[in-house]
């Protein structure tokens, strides 16, 4: 195996991976090591020119762990594949600025981590990027870890043992209040979760939150609301930010318990055409600590 290098690309965390691929970490224990002490150190890697299809990026993704399978009313439903995409699968041409895809694409550029809202929820994420515009439609970063260790002690002390709700039709409602059906609301009842997540690996916290963010256990409504959006600008300002210009044949993975992430916006007269596998978090990633007490219930 060649040496795997990373290529720092953020300010303290995202870097490029050279020296493997993706089929590499496919095919090989030692590439799969290399690259996953990489995604632990550095929250978000950078693969480019990649022959990406469905079958490679699934076996990949696989040696993460179990992946999900794509929510209930989403395109890609009951696969490991999420589509995000703005091409009507049945006529090829540019869904409209009201069509639910084009809507869905809104919400993806509000901050966010994947599947906070599932149990359990997700470990990581691989995204391809299989059409892109000329111009925008690049995905931002946010370190959830660099936040946490700038944020005040006093403030990480009260926050590492808080519980904080994920609400998927949260989020949605933002955009258009019926963005979230019936069938998915009621497959997605909302979820507490820690606000701390502590990665085994290397003892690094991060602080836990995301636009699906609704409530935080023993605290009103509004002040929880309050809290939670300034906590998402404080995670989100520059100096903790990454922004990715896509290129074709780039696959980028992040991990969700360390990092925000959210869309950027594109002119819809130009088709992009993203495919998303992810990965469930499972007890070796530190998920027995994020479970609320069974008393607070
Ligand atoms: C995602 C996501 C943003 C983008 O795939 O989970 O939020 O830029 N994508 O497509
Ligand atoms: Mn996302």
């Amino acid at each position: 195996m060649q040496a795997v290098q990373a290529i720092p690309l953020g300010p303290g965390f995202a870097a490029e991976i050279r020296g493997v691929g993706l089929a590499d970490v496919a095919a090989s224990d030692a590439a799969y090591a290399a690259v996953r002490a990489a995604f632990d150190e550095h929250s978000v890697l950078l693969f480019r020119g990649q022959p990406v299809t469905n079958e490679l990026q699934a076996a990949f993704s696989q040696r993460f762990g179990t992946l999900e399978t794509a929510k209930a009313a989403s395109l890609g439903e009951g696969t490991p594949f999420s589509i995000l995409t703005n091409i009507d699968r049945d006529t090829g041409a540019l869904v409209p600025p009201d069509h639910k895809e084009a809507l869905r694409a809104k919400a993806n550029q509000l901050w966010h981590t994947d599947s906070c809202f599932k149990v359990p929820p997700a470990l990581a994420s691989v995204l391809s990027a299989r059409t892109i515009p000329p111009t925008g439609g690049e995905t931002e970063f946010a370190s959830q870890r660099l936040a946490w260790e700038r944020l005040p002690e006093a403030r990480c002390k009260r926050l590492e043992n808080a519980y904080a709700w994920h609400d998927y039709a949260h989020s949605r409602g933002k955009i258009a209040p019926h963005l979230a059906s019936e069938r998915e609301r009621s497959s997605l009842p909302p979820v507490r979760w820690r606000m701390r997540w502590r990665n085994p690996a290397n003892g690094r916290d991060s602080l836990y939150i995301a636009s699906h963010t609704c409530g935080i256990d023993g605290m009103p409504a509004d002040e929880a609301l309050a809290l939670i959006a300034e906590l998402i600008d404080f995670i989100t300002k520059p100096e903790h930010t990454y922004v990715h210009v896509w290129q074709t044949g780039d696959v980028i993975m992040w991990d969700n318990r360390a990092t925000l992430h959210r869309g950027r916006p594109w002119t819809n007269d130009k088709p992009r055409h993203m495919v998303r596998t992810t990965i469930t978090a499972g007890a070796a990633d530190g998920l027995a600590q994020m479970w609320p007490p069974q008393a607070a219930a």
